[in-house]
């Protein structure tokens, strides 16, 4: 087999990236270790940035986003109680989209299925070879049948457990991390969620979030610690502790019900530096991890692969490979703003083990200043909405 890019992984990051590609007549193979519907039934963020939702429109995977996704113009901040609503809108006329990443996945695979574009899912034992050369190939088994495909590039959209960012050897890859010492507890329910925004809230026993994914299905989360079993927290032990840590007219107002998922998703901050090796590419979650607090994960995986699209369209078009030899450079620097930002979210609306009195009042000041100050909310506006691309 032969192709000009293999795409490794169908999530977000792959299925955009193959879309944008093939929009530009670029042939590409995907390999997907897991089956369509395992990917399909995977439950993460739904806040997409407005360069995301434009993006989505010019990769022609828009119509049903724009039909079935909820334009916010502002969310909520609760403190202890205090609530305050950030009008986006208003500060910087800019909003944000929420739509579900299962529903932007399915979206794209769509899009892909109707383009007959190539996707092997259940692809087993997937190796990169040779890409510090000019001809690099891919190897996977499927159905206990070995396959090879020579190619072009390769571009890693494998998340962060996958096979690509493994395949560089350590001396030529930096990595920064923080992981912190608390997760999230999620729980999907078929209920209209308790606001019209979401709220993210800050209280003593530690964050809440009430999320949602359309009118009629909601999405909520609280903080626990990273040792938590989901085991240990029935329905009627989350909505207990949700209400606690949201404001009285919130915690009145919300209609619970059974849980249709519930899991904990670990948080971390994570950045691998450089993102190229000759003619590997990372990009998602295979080059980054943000923890969910500022709701980055999928815009910036976006925002990767429009670049790398970019890139790779340059090549083939101009015969130029200034876009490849610049795509780290450049995707690091939106990379590092929005890990940033991720981090300071974070830092300001959970609980930390070691916080101190001091640190809870300037945890409060953040609040008051964000507030009080409508340079400090256009900055969170600017950051939440998504800076350019
Ligand atoms: N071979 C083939 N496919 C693989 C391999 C492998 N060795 N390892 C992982 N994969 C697949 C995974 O099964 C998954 O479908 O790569 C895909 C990576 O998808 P995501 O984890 O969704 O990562 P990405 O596309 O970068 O999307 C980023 O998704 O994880 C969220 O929070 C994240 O919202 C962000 C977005
Ligand atoms: C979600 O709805 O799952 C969600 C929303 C906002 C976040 C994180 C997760 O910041």
């Amino acid at each position: 087999m032969r192709t000009q890019v293999v795409i490794i992984g169908a999530g977000p990051a792959g299925l955009l990236l193959g879309r944008l590609l093939d929009n530009q007549g670029i042939d590409t193979i995907i390999l997907e270790r897991r089956s369509q519907d395992y990917v399909l039934g995977r439950i993460r963020a739904g806040v997409l940035e407005q360069g995301t939702v434009e993006l989505l429109d010019k990769a022609g995977a828009g119509e049903r986003m724009r039909a079935k996704g909820l334009v916010h113009d502002g969310v909520e901040f609760c403190f202890d109680g205090d609530r305050h609503r950030f009008n986006f809108r208003e500060l910087i006329g800019r909003t944000v989209m929420v739509y579900g990443q299962t529903e932007v996945t399915h979206d794209l695979m769509n899009a892909r299925d109707a383009s007959g574009a190539k996707t092997i899912y259940e692809a087993e034992g997937v190796s990169l070879h040779g890409f510090d050369s000019d001809s690099p190939k891919v190897r996977f088994g499927k159905g206990g049948v070995e396959h090879e495909i020579a190619c072009d590039f390769i571009a890693g959209c494998d998340g962060y457990h996958g096979v690509s960012r493994a395949s560089v050897p350590q001396d030529a890859l930096r990595t920064y991390e923080r992981v912190y010492p608390f997760g999230w507890l999620g729980i999907l329910v078929d209920k209209p969620p308790v606001s019209d925004e979401l709220i993210y809230a800050h209280h003593q026993r530690g964050f809440a979030l009430c999320s949602m994914r359309s009118p009629t299905r909601s999405r909520y989360y609280v903080q626990v610690p990273a040792d938590e079993k989901v085991e240990a927290w029935s329905d009627a032990r989350f909505w207990d502790e949700l209400r606690r840590r949201v404001d009285s007219e919130t915690a009145e107002k919300l209609i619970i019900g059974p849980s249709i998922e519930k899991s904990i998703a670990p948080l971390r901050s994570f950045v691998a530096e450089p993102l190229r090796f000759g003619r590997l590419f990372l990009a998602g979650d295979a080059a980054h991890i943000v923890p969910p607090t500022g709701a980055k994960g999928l815009n910036l995986a976006a925002s990767d692969v429009d670049c790398l699209a970019e890139a790779m369209t340059e090549f083939y078009r101009e015969r130029s490979s200034v876009g490849i030899d610049h795509y780290s450079a450049r995707v690091l620097s939106r990379v590092w703003k929005a890990e940033r930002f991720s981090w300071w979210m974070t830092s300001i609306l959970h609980t930390f083990p070691e916080t101190d009195t001091f640190g809870r009042r300037i945890q409060r000041a953040e609040f008051d200043y964000l507030v009080g100050s409508e340079a400090a909310a256009r900055s969170l506006a600017e950051n939440y909405t998504g800076l350019p691309f």
